[in-house]
């Protein structure tokens, strides 16, 4: 959940630990330190507030930072300890020694620093990474590797940890357990960062740091050791993302950027999984002969936004096929329940970042019980694609906005796909459905873009709600997940109460809640369900609730049950989530902008959840 920096070897050394700091500022915000190994010694800034804050600090003491040419930085996601400036990291050990950054949990701090408390030796923070910080200083005896070695193996907990020795000049030393980290070597020069992004400027060859692996970084390039202090091997992987990507260009937010994006994204993975009206999965998607024949369970497990993404493919594979048993569960619930699994067992994880911890923990239990396990991640290196054994990769580039948007998407377009892909397999799917959803497909990134050009629209209407003391997203079928992603983004980008419900539900107890100051926002496309639907919000609206309908085009009666309107083009009933999100997330944009909150870092968030 934080951001780490390191670089060794380049003059600019600060300039470009900051610039990778604000690269993956997303992933953790509260407060932000670096540290330059100077020619006199470990130069150590840490501040309460954003890298930019950082930086100017920095700028203002530049003389003392002067002929560093490495260094280490980091912006923090509190879990111990108050957002405090002795509390930012870098930490450093008591006899200086010791300058290290952490992102994760280190599960045995508190008896590490009662061990060596004991020993005489003073905590000066309240968090957990101190700890390993005095250990390490306490174990080293000049023998890097083997104290490192003998760090690692006492830790239990997540960790990705950079580190310099005062004594060893031109090396930087990493170890992963848990947490994500990268690194790479280009011209003279070595990097790590917790995500690649904050490294395509200078490679695009990275090397993903495994589950138990040490990583010393010099000016020769890059070392990988195990916890047991053995020499590896290692092959970088080519991430053929643009730097360009991850930045904001002409928009003002990351997350409206990213909205714009969606159209390309789905043409992209249309283009790429598809022929002309036919699925064509086979080439990404290696699976043992007739697998899908033998398949009785599907399981669809993911977090948050994504975890939405999935419910919405839940609707679009029990409409092809009624004789699988389809399951969506919630990671962090998933992974300690006793849920079934086997041969017959097709469990697909999906996670934007690849490193969420309640996912990649869901994906080794289903592993462990023999299922038949899929990854559809939008990070190729993460540590899913790296241990589950079959990945779809989701071709939307870097995400860079905490809340989803561009990548919800394109994690249902691929499931949609491999939906088609697996009834297909089954011998379920018939050729008309096939051509019929794949044509619907290709229709919807211009019917996207029709939508993203009616933003004012969108705009005005946030803006006239944005007094609301909460909202309720209502619909039936498959725009249930739909109400959810609605909601889930008003929640964390305008931190206004919103509450998804399945429209028959609302007389079973939320209905009592409504009056005047509470918005509905109903879905209603044209369908079996409008009438129903429509019943539901005639309900809400004689509860005086203002309601806004987003309703197929051309359904002009709709606005005799609304305050306000939104038309959505006609789809085929099964996609409508692709032209549904659109509206709610300009929605949720334009509430956020109005109230002036910090959209693309919205407080007490974290875009990559990597603790439990
Ligand atoms: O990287 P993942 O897709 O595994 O992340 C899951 C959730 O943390 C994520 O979708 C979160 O809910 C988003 N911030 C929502 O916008």
């Amino acid at each position: 959940m934080c951001g780490i920096m390191g670089c060794v070897g380049k003059p600019d050394a600060r300039e470009i630990i900051l610039n990778g700091l604000a690269r993956q500022e997303y992933r953790g915000y509260d407060s932000a330190g670096i540290a330059l190994r100077c020619p006199d010694g470990v130069r150590n800034i840490k501040i309460v507030g954003r890298v930019s804050e950082l930086a100017k600090l920095i700028e203002e003491r530049a003389a003392e930072c002067d002929g560093a040419a490495s260094g280490i930085g980091h912006t923090r996601w509190a879990t111990h300890g108050g957002v405090t400036v002795t509390n930012a990291h870098p930490h450093e050990s008591s006899d200086g020694m010791i300058t290290l950054v952490h992102n994760g949990i280190i599960e045995n701090a508190r008896e590490i620093r009662a061990d060596l408390e004991a020993k005489g030796i003073t905590f000066v923070t309240e968090t957990d990474t101190e700890s390993p910080c005095q250990l390490l200083a306490n174990i080293y005896d000049g023998d890097a590797l083997a104290a490192m070695s003998a760090l690692c193996n006492s830790l239990t907990g997540a960790f990705a940890l950079v580190i310099m020795f005062r004594d060893r000049p031109g090396e930087i030393w990493c170890a992963r357990k848990g947490s994500p980290l990268v690194v790479a070597t280009a011209d003279g020069a070595s990097y790590c960062a917790s995500d690649p992004t904050a490294l395509l400027e200078y490679t695009h060859d990275l090397f993903f740091m495994e589950e138990g692996e040490i990583a010393l970084l010099s000016v020769d390039g890059c070392r990988f050791f195990s916890f047991d202090g053995e020499r590896a091997g290692k092959e970088p992987i080519r991430l053929n993302w643009d730097s360009v990507m991850a930045d904001k260009g002409q928009f003002e937010h990351f997350m409206r950027k990213e909205i714009e994006e969606q159209p390309d994204v789905l043409r992209l993975t249309i283009d790429s999984y598809t022929a002309v009206t036919s699925v064509d999965m086979e080439k990404s998607l290696k699976l043992p002969d007739g697998l899908m024949k033998r398949i009785r369970r599907v399981q669809l497990v993911a977090c948050g936004t994504s975890h939405y993404a999935t419910l919405a493919a839940k609707d679009i594979i029990e409409s092809l096929d009624d004789s699988l048993d389809i399951r969506v569960e919630v990671a962090s619930e998933y992974r300690y329940r006793n849920i079934p699994g086997g041969g017959d067992t097709l469990a697909v994880f999906v996670s934007q970042s690849g490193e969420t911890a309640d996912t990649l923990a869901a994906a080794r239990l289903a592993r462990a019980k023999g299922s038949h396990c899929v990854a559809i991640t939008n990070v190729r290196g993460s540590t899913i694609d790296r241990e589950v054994e079959h990945t779809l990769l989701s071709l939307a580039g870097p995400e860079i906005g905490v809340a989803a948007t561009k990548t919800f998407t394109a994690q249902i377009a691929l499931l949609a796909l491999l939906a088609l892909h697996l009834t297909k397999e089954r011998g379920v799917l018939s050729a008309r459905d096939e051509a019929r959803l794949i044509g619907g497909m290709r229709l919807l990134p211009a019917q996207m873009q029709s939508l993203l050009e009616r933003e004012p629209e969108i705009k005005a209407l946030a803006e006239k709600y944005s007094g609301s003391k909460g909202y309720f997203f209502i619909g039936r079928r498959e725009c249930v997940p739909l109400t959810m992603e609605g909601a889930l983004k008003l929640k964390e980008i305008a931190y206004l109460p919103s509450e998804a419900y399945a429209a028959g539900e609302m007389k079973h107890g939320p209905i009592a809640m409504l009056d005047e100051k509470l918005a509905v926002v109903a879905l209603v496309p044209e369908g079996d369900l409008r009438e129903k639907t429509l019943s539901n919000v005639e309900e809400c609206r004689a509860r005086n609730a203002p309601i806004i309908l987003l309703v197929t085009e051309g359904d002009a009666e709709a606005r005799e049950f609304a305050s306000d309107v939104v038309f959505i083009p006609r789809t085929e009933r099964e996609l409508f989530s692709f032209v549904g999100v659109i509206p709610l997330q300009l929605f949720a944009y334009h509430t956020a902008k109005t109230l002036g909150r910090d959209i693309d870092m919205p407080r007490n968030l974290a875009k990559s959840v990597t603790v439990e």
